[in-house]
C-alpha cells in the first residue's frame, strides 16, 4: 500500500479551488444529455494532452452553451455533455475525427436535469483495473443504450467508472451509497482503510490528477459492503476540498446520507457542514445528515445548522474523547445499517 497516509491540508479556506461556490446553479430547463467512451491513443504524459484537449474545451464549450466532464481512466477516455442538442451533436462530430483516441461508442443519450456546473471539468484516473474489464462495461451499456433502456446519465457514469463489487446483492442496484467526509485531517479515508481491512474487502483507491490549473489534485476512495441494510452499501470518501469539484459535484444527488467525522475543532466542524449544506443546495439534493464523533463535537447548534435546512440530522456519539476509527465506526455501523433498513422501506 503506497498512500497510508492522506493528509488533507489544514481546513481549507472557503474556496481554495478557485472553484466559485455560487456558480453551481443547475439550469432548470431540460438539457440534452450524451455519454460516450473511446479507447485513448494517448500513451505518453495523459496530462499534457488533457490540457491541450481543455484548452480547446475552454474556448469552444462555453459559447456553444456546453457543460462537460471528461475522464481518462484504465486506457478510455469517458466524455459526459451537456447541452443543446445541435451543439452536443456538432462536439460529437469533431470529436469522433479527433486522433486522439478511436473507437467512440455512445453509451446515453436523453433530455432531462443538468447537472455538471462548468464548461469542462476533467480529471484523470490511475489505471485501477485492465482496460478489457472496462471495455466489457462500455459494450454492454451501449447494448443497453441501443435497446433504448433509459437511465439516468449519473448512474451510467457510475456504473462504468465505479462498477459495484461482484458480491454486492442485486448487482447493486439497491445499494445506498454514502459519502463521509471529514472535519479534519483524513479521519474518512483512514476509516475506510481500516474497515477494508479488517472486513478483507477491496478498498478502490482513486486519485484525480486535475487537469485544470485552478483544481488541486484530490483522492476518493470507496468501499461496498454487501451485508450492511437490505441492498448492501457503498461508502465513499472524499477530501473536503474535493466536494465541490468535477463530479463528485454532480454524483452529489445519487447518496441517500453524508457522513461528517466530526472533531474536536468546533470551528471545522461547522465549516464541513456549511459546506456540505452548500454544495447540497446547489444540486438541490437533501440527504440525511449523519455527524459522528467524539461526544463533545455532536452539537445542537450542528443539528440545528442541518435542520434548519431541510435535512434530517442523526447526532452519533461516541463516549469516548478520543476515539480512534474502529471506535468511530462501533457506534456508526448500527446507524447506518438502520438508515439503509428503513431508505429502502
Ligand atoms: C476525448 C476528447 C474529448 C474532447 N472534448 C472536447 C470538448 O469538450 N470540447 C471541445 O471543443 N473539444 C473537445 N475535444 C477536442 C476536439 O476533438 C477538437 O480537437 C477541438 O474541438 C477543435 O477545436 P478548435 O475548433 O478550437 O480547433 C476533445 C478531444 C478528445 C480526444
Amino acid at each position: 500500500m503506497n498512500h497510508h497516509h492522506h493528509e488533507e491540508p489544514p481546513p481549507d479556506s472557503a474556496n481554495d479551488t478557485g472553484w466559485s461556490e455560487s456558480d453551481g446553479q443547475w439550469p432548470m430547463r431540460p438539457v440534452d444529455r450524451l455519454i460516450y467512451a473511446s479507447l485513448s491513443r494517448v500513451d505518453r504524459s495523459v496530462l499534457d494532452e488533457m490540457r491541450r484537449i481543455r484548452d480547446h474545451a475552454v474556448r469552444n464549450n462555453g459559447p456553444d452553451g456546453l457543460r462537460v466532464g471528461l475522464m481518462h481512466m484504465n486506457g478510455h477516455f469517458i466524455e459526459w455533455i451537456e447541452g443543446p442538442g445541435p451543439a452536443i451533436d456538432a462536439l460529437m462530430a469533431r470529436v469522433s475525427r479527433d486522433p486522439r483516441h478511436h473507437g467512440l461508442q455512445v453509451i446515453h443519450r436523453s433530455t432531462g436535469q443538468a447537472r455538471l456546473k462548468r464548461p469542462w471539468i476533467g480529471a484523470i484516473v490511475q489505471a485501477i483495473e485492465p482496460p478489457s474489464l472496462f471495455a466489457a462495461r462500455v459494450h454492454t451499456w451501449r447494448l443497453r443504450h441501443e435497446a433504448g433502456q433509459v437511465y439516468e446519465p449519473a448512474h451510467v457514469w457510475m456504473n462504468v467508472c465505479s462498477p459495484p463489487a461482484p458480491d454486492m446483492p442485486r448487482a447493486g442496484e439497491g445499494a445506498e451509497r454514502v459519502m463521509l467526509l471529514s472535519a479534519r485531517l483524513a479521519w474518512a479515508f483512514d476509516l475506510l482503510r481500516w474497515l477494508a481491512g479488517v472486513s478483507s474487502r477491496r478498498l478502490v483507491q482513486r486519485r484525480y490528477a486535475a487537469s485544470a490549473d485552478d483544481v488541486p489534485d484530490v483522492a476518493s476512495d470507496y468501499l461496498d459492503l454487501p451485508d450492511l441494510g437490505p441492498g448492501g452499501m457503498r461508502l465513499i470518501a472524499h477530501a473536503r476540498r474535493g466536494l465541490t469539484m468535477g463530479v463528485a459535484h454532480a454524483l452529489m444527488p445519487a447518496h441517500g446520507a453524508v457522513v461528517l467525522i466530526l472533531d474536536g475543532d468546533a470551528e471545522a466542524n461547522v465549516r464541513l457542514v456549511q459546506k456540505v449544506l452548500d454544495v447540497c443546495n446547489q444540486t438541490q439534493h437533501v440527504p440525511t445528515i449523519i455527524g459522528v464523533g467524539p461526544h463533545d463535537s455532536v452539537t445542537a447548534e450542528l443539528a440545528d445548522r442541518v435542520q434548519a435546512n431541510g435535512h434530517a440530522w442523526i447526532g452519533v456519539r461516541s463516549p469516548l474523547a478520543r476515539p480512534d476509527v474502529s471506535d468511530l465506526w462501533a457506534v456508526l455501523e448500527p446507524v447506518l445499517d438502520q438508515f439503509a433498513g428503513q431508505a429502502s422501506g
